[in-house]
């Protein structure tokens, strides 16, 4: 196969190893013999994993795949997760530990122990209950990154109700598209969010979401009531017998709930997904498979020690890795961690460090794009701070470089702690490619290893495995616990999209490389799905927003390699020539195009590049050459066009980019 992410063509000539420290390896909590115990019977290992979890009715059963690719784990057995990230340690006396050191962006703190969040969390689920919501009722989450957040997960998941977190990035129209699809009866929200030392206002767009609009002729009939956390103090517009105040209905509540016991099985959560199509992908998880995943794995690669570790994840809550190591593996296990709401470089950019430097954080989980941010700053400014307290570092969610990953073992682990890079999916609920800490001789740029329990492969066209030393499509040969459970309202898509390019093997859409050792490296995506600092996207999703703007007659878009954010959306659109004159106004066209992506989905998905062209390379068939236009976009030479309906056009839009033509942000 050839090789699919150019920039990354390279990474297996490296071949510098550190294998832990004695001292390090000594006191892991995973040892060697770990993956023997796991290969001599996967099913076995899972369901005692399982077992560590407070179940009320023990499961009986581990494993039914007889309605393949639907699995059930652990069928039989009930259980409650938020009983088992909270009640339990509180249970077990453990309730003095602190759960949260939280930060806000402003400099303001909270702290917050199990105790404290067990009766937080009994609140919210009486307030939830008093507006009506029930088990397998679905809640659209739209906060910040603060302590309600997580409580607002939890108390869901106290009461059996689904919750279905949307990150704050996103826009009005995504939040409507996100709660239309899982008819959600309650959306949780602030006035708004500290973001970069401003007010980010999120209610506003709540009501614009809730309300018809250009996209809705009708408002959201599933809503009934909207219930907002006062964070910012921003002025919002009030509908009366709908919006109620968090400190009105939550703070009164009674702070004593029963947990709703739940089968195993019942769904935990909706996360939505980008895909290759334009319609983003609600996956589901189930509760006691994916709480098994995510608290085994948490354990394992970041070998977490309770009593003594300061752990800290800096993702969102909204997106799967907030779920799975803030939210439900951290708590499961009784990890104290920080939680922080804001951006690295607000009001310094040694924030970040001065935080791991006040809490004393052990622990530290990020993506690569920081990373490459923070060397971008420089190394001056972690050096200003005491970071010897870090004992381990994590990356996840795109591809890290070689150089990214020393700087950060170096700058920031001081040559001492373990680096592991671990690879998973919003799809597969937890980590199934990753060092383990203790035991693997880490490798700077690899995820290496599938982790106990785990089935990886990586496959030719044809989807038999290929050899070591050579490259094709990574799949997952074995069902696992804290796999989705299904797309949403569509299993006939998740069965599409997942199980049939390979049957019998799921399809994780990634390139992978198999290096002399049998060790694996993750080269990105092989489909029209981007990432864009390890935010998910879909090309096709951001030409519709394109071409939802009057101006705009047609527009393809690829993920083009970016130095800092891994890839950047680069976009080729065709202007309606009787619209604008480019002439005058190209500038303010890419601008207001730019805002217009930004309004129809958020932020993050705003164009870096807009080339206007006349053309966009199409087969005989008509379907867009995007392999093409990423050449362009990536500054190389066109690759073979033979297959073009009009040869002539990769001419055109290179010489358009090498005449200064593109608009970059
Ligand atoms: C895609 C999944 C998993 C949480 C964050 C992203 C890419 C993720 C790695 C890694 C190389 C990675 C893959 C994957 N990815 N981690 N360590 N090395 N690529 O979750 O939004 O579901 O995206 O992120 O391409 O398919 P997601």
């Amino acid at each position: 196969m050839a090789t699919v992410v150019p920039a990354l063509a390279n990474l297996h000539t490296e071949t510098r190893a550190f294998p832990p420290s004695p001292e390090f390896a000594a006191q892991a909590n995973a040892q060697p013999g770990i993956y023997e115990q796991a290969d001599q019977d996967r099913v076995a290992f899972w369901a005692d994993q399982a077992r560590s979890l407070a179940w009320a009715t023990p499961f009986t059963e581990t494993l039914d795949w007889s309605d393949a690719p639907a699995a059930k784990w652990f069928a039989d057995g009930t259980l409650n997760a938020c009983d088992n990230a909270v009640d339990r340690h509180v249970r077990e006396g453990r309730g003095d530990r602190v759960a949260f050191h939280f930060e806000g962006e402003p400099g303001d703190t909270r702290t917050l122990t199990y105790a404290d969040m067990h009766r937080e969390v009994q609140k919210a689920a009486n307030a939830l209950e008093s507006l009506g919501v029930s088990k397998g009722d679905r809640v659209a989450i739209y906060l910040p990154q603060i302590p309600e957040a997580v409580i607002s997960m939890l108390a869901c998941a106290r009461i059996g109700a689904i919750h279905s977190v949307v990150f704050g990035g996103f826009s009005a129209e995504s939040l409507r598209q996100r709660i239309d699809d899982a008819e959600a009866s309650l959306v949780i929200t602030a006035d708004g969010g500290n973001r970069r030392g401003k007010h980010l206002a999120l209610k506003p767009l709540v009501d614009e979401a809730l309300a018809a609009g250009d996209h809705h002729p009708e408002p959201c009939a599933t809503v009934k009531h909207v219930l907002t956390v006062q964070r910012t103090g921003q002025d919002t517009h009030w509908e009366k017998g709908r919006d109620v105040w968090w400190h009105d209905v939550v703070d009164p509540a009674s702070d004593s709930h029963e947990p709703v016991m739940v089968e195993a099985e019942h769904p935990l959560f909706i996360l939505y997904t980008s895909g290759t199509t334009g319609s983003p992908k609600g996956l589901f998880h189930s509760t006691g498979g994916y709480l098994t995943g995510v608290a085994t794995t948490h354990k394992m690669v970041f070998d977490l020690k309770p009593e003594t570790d300061v752990y800290w994840c800096s993702a969102d809550v909204g997106w799967i890795t907030g779920h799975s190591y803030i939210v439900y593996g951290p708590m499961t296990n009784g990890a104290t961690q920080v939680l922080y709401e804001g951006t690295p470089n607000t009001p310094h950019e040694g924030r970040w460090w001065e935080i791991i430097q006040k809490y004393g954080v052990t622990i530290f989980y990020t993506a690569p794009t920081a990373i490459r941010t923070f060397m971008k700053w420089g190394e001056a400014i972690p050096n200003q701070y005491d970071l010897t307290s870090l004992r381990l570092l994590g990356s996840v969610g795109e591809p890290i470089n070689p150089e990214a990953w020393m700087w950060y073992r170096r700058v920031i682990g001081g040559d001492r702690c373990p680096v592991v890079d671990t690879w998973w999916q919003t799809e597969t609920g937890s980590i199934m490619i990753s060092p383990l800490p203790g035991v693997t001789a880490t490798k700077p740029g690899s995820a290496q290893k599938p982790m106990p329990g785990v089935g990886v492969d990586v496959v030719d066209d044809h989807g038999d495995p290929v050899p070591d030393g050579s490259g094709g499509y990574l799949v997952l040969t074995e069902p696992w616990p804290s796999m989705l459970r299904g797309i949403w309202g569509d299993r006939p898509r998740y069965e599409r999209t997942y199980w049939s390019r390979f049957p019998g093997l799921y399809f994780a859409g990634d390139g992978a490389k198999k290096d002399a050792d049998g060790d694996i490296w993750l080269l990105g995506r092989v489909d029209d799905v981007m990432n864009v600092s390890g935010h998910r996207l879909s090309t096709t999703e951001v030409e519709h927003a394109l071409v939802s703007h009057p101006w705009v007659a047609e527009a393809a878009v690829v993920g083009a390699s970016d130095d800092v954010t891994g890839q950047a959306v680069v976009a080729f659109v065709i202007i309606r020539s009787d619209a604008v004159d480019l002439n005058e106004d190209g500038h303010e066209v890419a601008v207001a195009l730019r805002n217009h992506v930004s309004h129809e989905i958020g932020p993050i998905a705003k164009p870096r590049t807009i080339l206007v062209v006349t053309e966009v390379p199409k087969t005989r068939s008509g379907k867009i050459m995007r392999r093409l236009l990423r050449d362009v976009a990536e500054h190389r030479p066109v690759g073979d066009v033979t297959t073009l309906a009009d040869s002539t056009v990769m001419d055109a839009i290179t010489a358009g980019l090498e005449a200064g033509k593109a608009d970059e942000d």
